[in-house]
This record gives C-alpha cells, structure tokens and sequence, in this order.
C-alpha cells in the first residue's frame, strides 16, 4: 500500500534522477510490500545525496523564503540569515531542519509538502548530512577519519 503510493509520489516529482534512484529500489522483491526497508536504513543505492535530492527539495520547498538572494520582504518574514543555499548552510542548519520538517510538520509554514518528501527528506540527513557532519567536526579537532 505504502510502496505504490510511494512510487507513484516518486513519479510526479519532475526530477529524473531521483526518480531513477527510487524506483528500482521500490520495485525489488525484498522490499515492495513492506515499506519500512526504505526509509528505516541507509542501504538505498545510489544513496540520497545534495545533488540528487538535497538541492532539489530543499530548493522547492525552502529556499524560496530562506536563500541570501532572498531579501527581507521578500522572504515571508523568514529571519535574515536562515539561509539554506548550499550544502554548507544544510550542515550549520540540519538539526532544525529536522525538527521543523521531518519532527515535525511547521516548516513550509503553509505546508505543500508531500509525506514521502519529508521522509525522503529525513533520510537525506540521517544518511548524508550528519555523517558528512560528523566528518567535518572530527576534521576540525584533528582526529583521524
Ligand atoms: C513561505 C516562506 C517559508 C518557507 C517556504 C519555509 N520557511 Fe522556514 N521560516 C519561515 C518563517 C516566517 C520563519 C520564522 C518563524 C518560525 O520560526 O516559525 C522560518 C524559520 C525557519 C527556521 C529557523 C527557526 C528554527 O526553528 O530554528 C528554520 C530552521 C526553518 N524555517 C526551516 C525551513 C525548512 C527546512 C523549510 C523547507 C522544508 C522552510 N523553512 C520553508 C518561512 C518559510
């Protein structure tokens, strides 16, 4: 049940290679009829990243009110400086990221967002954004990685 409206969610979005990475994954035996395999690991290969989801969803449903380009007044009152442009500003920003739009549902503000987005969109950070997190942290305390 899950699984198709998964797929067909996946097939809406207009971005084909993200497309590419889902269905297959969807369409494997061990995994259509449950569900939980896909989101609950970080075994999805290719795995989720900036380029093939990242800039995509945070682009369409943040960026519009928080980017640097976006002045005040042109933002929708989102605090100057809570800015998400690139990779960088996600890893500065992921745990509140993740408590407005994964945690929770307040974040965009007037909502739009499908519930496979914010899953797919938890995935990302738990698979992608925090290691990469971590990995720059140990760099700066000079530990080895
Ligand atoms: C229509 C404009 C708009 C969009 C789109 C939008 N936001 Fe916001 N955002 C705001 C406003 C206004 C605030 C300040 C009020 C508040 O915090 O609720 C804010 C504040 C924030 C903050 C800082 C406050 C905190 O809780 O740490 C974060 C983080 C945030 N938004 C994340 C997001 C994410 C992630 C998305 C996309 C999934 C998003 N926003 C989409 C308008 C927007």
């Amino acid at each position: 049940m899950f699984a198709s409206r998964f797929i067909k969610s996946q097939l809406r979005l207009p971005v084909c290679a993200l497309a590419l990475c889902c269905i297959p994954a969807a369409c494997d035996d061990h995994i259509v009829g449950s569900g939980a395999p896909i989101v609950n690991n970080c075994l999805r290969d290719p795995p989720l990243t900036w380029d093939n989801y990242g800039a995509y969803i945070i682009g369409r449903q943040c960026r519009p009110c928080h980017s640097e380009y976006s002045r005040e007044g042109q933002r929708a009152d989102a605090p100057l400086g809570v800015d998400f442009d690139d990779f960088d500003d996600v890893l500065g920003w992921a745990d509140r990221i993740q408590a407005r739009s994964v945690d929770d549902e307040t974040m965009p503000p007037a909502g739009g967002m499908l519930a496979e987005e914010r899953v797919l969109l938890g995935e990302w950070l738990r698979c992608d954004v925090y290691p990469a997190l971590g990995q720059r942290d140990l760099q700066g305390v000079g530990a080895e990685q």
